[in-house]
């Protein structure tokens, strides 16, 4: 195993110790909220000062981009973080939640860990050595066609600029697929496609530490990832749209269409 990649696992688990024992006690956690429907917990920023303690330890060097604390440090390698993705689910005890590191080396994702701490599941990528869960490497699904597909989105719950462009996608993908689904975390959603549960997802507005690991996990199955119109800048611009090659190509092909 890459040497990096293992130094984010260690980070990932220990993050996920400290959200696991603050699951049991819920009620005791202290929120605040950063905007409309944008809460923030002590359990974040716990586990985020976890992974950067574990990260900088081994790499003082490297530069962090983290959801709570921002961005620190110019190195051509950069951490991208998300201690807790999925906040809402967790603090409603709704079972879907993880912690997501990626490694971007030089522009170019290198390593991925999606940690989903309910399920104890270890979803991981190096560039070139494909994708895996656990121990098991992954693949996308080989589903040909979308109106067969399951696919997962992420609904606009806390900026609502966009969110007659975003219904209009929605009716024509619940038109056009066997269903959608909202689990509520991107970076499982994308760690889903990877193993083929989903044929593909969209969202609109997300930010990078939401995508950075999960893109690479899809790419290393197999899977394609794009902006709106297919092209690579979905960490930019916070549109993305995943899938098996196949049902890609279809959901490029429904949202032009819809332009
Ligand atoms: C959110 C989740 C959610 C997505 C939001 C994200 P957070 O992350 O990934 O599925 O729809 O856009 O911001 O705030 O829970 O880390
Ligand atoms: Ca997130
Ligand atoms: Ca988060």
């Amino acid at each position: 195993m890459h040497p990096m990649l293992n130094i984010a696992i260690k980070a990932a688990r220990k993050a996920g110790s400290v959200i696991n024992r603050a699951s049991l006690e819920l009620e005791q956690i202290r929120v605040t909220s950063k905007q409309t429907n944008d809460f923030v917990t002590e359990v974040d920023h716990a586990a985020e000062q976890a992974i950067i303690a574990t990260l900088r330890e081994a790499y003082p060097d490297h530069a962090i981009l983290a959801e709570e604390s921002g961005a620190s440090g110019d190195s051509e390698y950069v951490w991208i973080i998300d201690p807790l993705d999925g906040t809402t689910n967790f603090l409603h005890g709704f079972p879907q939640y993880a912690v997501s590191i990626g490694l971007q080396h030089r522009g170019q994702m290198s390593q991925a860990v999606v940690f989903d701490v309910v399920h104890n599941d270890l979803f991981t990528a190096s560039r070139g050595r494909g994708a895996f869960l656990n121990d098991r490497r992954i693949r996308v699904s080989n589903r040909p066609f979308l109106r067969d597909a399951l696919i997962g989105t992420g609904f606009p719950y806390r900026e609502f600029s966009r969110i007659d462009r975003y219904l209009e996608l929605f009716k024509a993908f619940a038109q056009g697929s066997a269903g959608i689904r909202r689990p509520g975390a991107a970076s499982l959603d994308l760690a889903y496609v990877a193993c083929g549960r989903l044929d593909g997802f969209f969202e609109m507005g997300l930010a990078p530490w939401d995508m950075a690991a999960g893109s690479l996990l899809v790419l290393e199955a197999g899977g394609l990832v794009g902006d709106f119109k297919g092209d690579e800048t979905y960490l930019e611009c916070g549109d993305i749209v995943c899938g098996n090659p196949k049902v890609f190509a279809q959901m490029i092909a429904t949202i032009s269409n819809r332009a």
